[in-house]
């Protein structure tokens, strides 16, 4: 049944200040969800929404899991809050422990934060602090991409490349950071299925930059292995080995942002594990806690850590930290999720269903509009051509249609993504393909 639009009866709409919203034009025609089950939504008018977007790159393992509201309501009834600055409990041991298991190469050291943003700050002030512990103090700079997303703290957004987190802001980003080129390249690999063939030379933009400012005054690279709020930007084949390559050459550290691939996107635990590159930290959130309460996590080498601990017994080695750092209620949270992927085979589901889902995306590709499709792992960027009404007013359009017949999909810009639940069987992707091609076929 088709959606009704507005839906905003008997609620308020005027002061909670949205984010990353067009908060005119979504209170003008707003659309509200109520309940979520599995693969599914429901509107507050109880229209029933299958979700392609896992909420925001979020629950992995479909929504409203029995598993994790008994385990939070269980924890928050026992011990609802306990501090972790000098003090302990044991369940972020736990969890950290489990983390530590299911993380490439010696990854093993983690640092909970509450966010995707915290943990890539976090990350980018752990490099710094490893720099200077071992007597490099010199390397400060922090390198990023262009198109890259690292959330919204000050960190975050300096290292990040997409223009309009940033350009509001200019002035007071951090000083000494540079960008990486992005390696989307539509000329060369548009429609690629899978990693594009070609872009593997982007990489040796790395060593122009340290050519420019000097290994010594380096300190990390921090990149996505795939870039989702970007637009969906994949790695060409062989682009990250070569950045592993030239770090480590130069004795740079390099930060994988896992935020969203982590937790099986990519059909294994982490893209480092499915891409065969082990990077010094990875960061994570979302599918952590498969979005049921916030909270995010860094797995550092045990080398970073260990020479972070190189100083007296006695003092604090590393003064940064959140008051809900290895909140209770989402360590459980976040041990029911790691249960379920385990116990349900989900990214080895994910992976069976990789094939299925690469076609039925390609299959978008014969409409006019339609100028890129993207996928790796379950995840899907539709590139759409800019109307004549303006960059962005077609994916907006096919967004807005999408949701009114039935499936929400996420537009960043013209580039619609899609990235279901990774319990998605053949009919959610009928679904989703079929109403995201009327969408397209009726946009402006
Ligand atoms: C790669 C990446 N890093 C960081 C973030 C920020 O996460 P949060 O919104 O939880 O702060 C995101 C959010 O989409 C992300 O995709």
């Amino acid at each position: 049944m088709a959606v009704k639009k507005p839906q905003s009866e008997g609620v308020n709409l005027d002061n909670f200040w949205m984010p990353f919203t067009a908060n005119r034009q979504y209170k003008a025609t707003p659309r509200l969800l109520a309940k979520a089950k599995g693969m599914y939504y429901e509107d507050v008018e109880g229209n029933s929404v299958l979700d392609a977007t896992a909420g925001l790159w979020c629950c992995n393992a479909g929504h409203s899991r029995r598993e994790i509201s008994e385990a939070v309501s269980r924890q928050i009834s026992e011990l609802d809050y306990a501090p972790t600055f000098q003090m302990g409990h044991p369940l972020p041991f736990e969890l950290a422990e489990r983390l530590a298991d299911m993380a490439p190469s010696d990854l093993n050291r983690v640092f909970f934060t509450n966010s995707g943003s915290e943990s890539a700050d976090t990350a980018l002030k752990i490099a710094l602090a490893y720099q200077r512990a071992r007597g490099h103090s010199n390397r400060t700079m922090l390198i990023g991409r262009e198109l890259g997303y690292h959330g919204t703290g000050f960190g975050g957004i300096s290292v990040g490349g997409m223009v309009n987190n940033r350009k509001a802001f200019n002035g007071q980003l951090l000083p000494s950071v540079a960008h990486l080129p992005h390696t989307l390249d539509m000329q060369k690999n548009a429609f690629s299925k899978g990693l594009p063939e070609n872009g593997i030379e982007k990489a040796e933009a790395l060593e122009q930059l340290v050519a420019l400012h000097g290994a010594e005054n380096i300190a990390a690279v921090i990149v996505e292995p795939m870039s989702g709020s970007g637009g969906v930007v994949l790695p060409p084949v062989g682009y990250l080995k070569r950045l592993r390559e030239i770090t480590t050459k130069h004795d740079i550290l390099l930060i994988f942002d896992e935020v969203i691939t982590a937790f099986g996107r990519m059909g294994d635990a982490f893209a480092a594990q499915r891409w065969d590159v082990t990077p010094d930290m990875i960061t994570t959130a979302k599918a952590l806690t498969n979005g049921a309460i916030p909270m995010g996590a860094v797995l550092v080498s045990e080398r970073i850590y260990d020479t972070c601990m190189n100083a007296p017994e006695d003092t604090i080695e590393f003064f940064h930290g959140y008051t809900y750092s290895g909140h209770p209620v989402a360590a459980a949270a976040a041990l029911a999720s790691l249960n379920i992927y385990r116990d349900e085979k989900l990214f080895e589901h994910a992976r069976e269903m990789e094939t299925e889902w690469q076609d039925a995306v390609h299959s978008l590709a014969s409409h006019a509009n339609v100028i890129d499709v993207r996928n790796a792992g379950i995840i899907a960027g539709i590139q759409l051509a800019p109307s004549e009404k303006g960059i962005g007013k077609r994916g907006y359009d096919v967004f807005t249609r999408s949701f009114y017949d039935g499936v929400l999909v996420r537009a960043s810009g013209d580039i619609i993504a899609m990235s279901p639940p990774l319990i998605l069987e053949s009919k959610h992707i009928d679904q989703m393909v079929s109403t995201l091609e009327r969408a397209i076929k009726n946009a402006l």
